[in-house]
């Protein structure tokens, strides 16, 4: 009858640490990385570079955005620094709605598509509540891809400029990353 003893010196022992083995290598490997990052969007529904467009509201496309229901479509430059012409390293590509009844809340869902830099070709998934009268907004983010695949992590948006008869602003963005 076996006994576990004799198991120790039998010549099966090797084979059952494998898999030990493997695992303990395999955990080493997905230890999550932090990074931290911080990009400035550039939100304009003027000028001769709008990049924010209004599609729906109460009123039709000309409802202002600071009206509860107000959907707005983005393609926002990303640069690296606050000046709109700091480099451009991505754009910010998605919809938001004032989701708050009193007009002072979005919501926001979408991406960030690096196009420069070292994140380039790759994403983060953005999406988490607005309440720009509020100086530090925290959001979520949910998702990403290519560098940035299984992300999770948090974003603070400060308000840098804002220019609210003309609705330009630029906000800054500053994202604590988990991943692997
Ligand atoms: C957006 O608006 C700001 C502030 O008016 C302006 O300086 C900038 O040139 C505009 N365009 C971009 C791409 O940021
Ligand atoms: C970004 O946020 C972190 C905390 O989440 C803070 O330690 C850091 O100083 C911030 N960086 C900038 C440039 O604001």
């Amino acid at each position: 009858m076996p006994n576990l003893l004799n198991l120790a010196s039998s010549p099966l022992l090797p084979l059952l640490a494998l898999p030990i083995f493997y695992w303990a290598i395999t955990l080493r490997k997905r230890k999550p990385k932090e990074t931290n990052l911080v990009f400035y969007v550039h939100d304009n529904f003027s000028g001769y570079d709008t990049s924010a467009m209004t599609v729906a509201g109460k009123n039709g496309p000309t409802t202002s955005v600071l009206e509860f229901g107000t959907l707005v479509a983005v393609d926002d430059p990303v640069t690296e620094g606050p000046d709109p012409r700091s480099k451009e390293i991505g754009r910010a590509q998605g919809l938001y709605i004032n989701s708050q009844l009193d007009g002072k809340g979005l919501h926001m869902v979408f991406s960030v598509i690096f196009t420069e830099g070292e994140y380039k070709g790759s994403t983060l998934e953005i999406q988490g509540a607005d309440p720009f009268s509020v100086k530090e907004r925290e959001y979520s983010i949910v998702s990403g891809t290519g560098y940035f695949r299984f992300v999770r992590g948090y974003g603070i948006m400060t308000t840098e400029f804002l220019d609210v008869p003309n609705l330009r602003a630029i906000l800054k963005h500053n994202v604590t990353l988990m991943h692997y």
